[in-house]
């Protein structure tokens, strides 16, 4: 998937742009961390319902995230969502990780009109699969397995 740099609002959701927060116009349009990382600890790419992907990097060290990037073919508020979770994550230990719900990345952008809400949660499963995609590669017990 090529880098896609910053969207214009609000691609997928024309006519509800008086509808988002500040915070998701500015994620959305000026995503933090979009790219990918050569060598992520934990990576997952996953399409939701909607047919858009998000794929999520993370870096790991001494249990916490030290790094995280995101890219994505989604619209403006799965960008924002996408790009929440990645500021969200750094610095945090997995298993604070593990707890960021879709209530969670709301309460970061400030909410979603509710036709947007399913692009928050987008964001979470691709962050849980990651998640245990890195769990996977250490000994069993050893770090938290995200729940499906
Ligand atoms: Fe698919 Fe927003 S409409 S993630």
């Amino acid at each position: 998937m090529p880098d896609r740099g910053p969207l214009l609002p609000i691609a997928g959701h024309e006519g509800h742009g008086t509808d988002f927060s500040d915070r998701v116009l500015d994620y959305g349009t000026s995503p933090r961390n979009y790219g990918s990382l050569a060598v992520p600890d934990g990576y997952a790419k996953y399409k939701g319902p909607c047919g858009d992907t998000v794929e999520m990097f993370l870096l790991v060290a001494d249990g916490r995230i030290t790094g995280a990037s995101f890219r994505t073919d989604g619209c403006t508020p799965a960008m924002a969502a996408a790009s929440a979770v990645t500021v969200m994550v750094t610095g945090k230990t997995l298993w604070e990780c593990v707890r960021i719900d879709q209530d969670a990345v709301l309460a970061h952008l400030g909410g979603l009109p509710d036709d947007s809400r399913h692009c928050a949660l987008l964001a979470v499963r691709t962050l849980r699969r990651a998640l245990r995609s890195f769990a996977k590669t250490r000994k069993p017990g050893a770090q938290p397995a995200p729940p499906e």
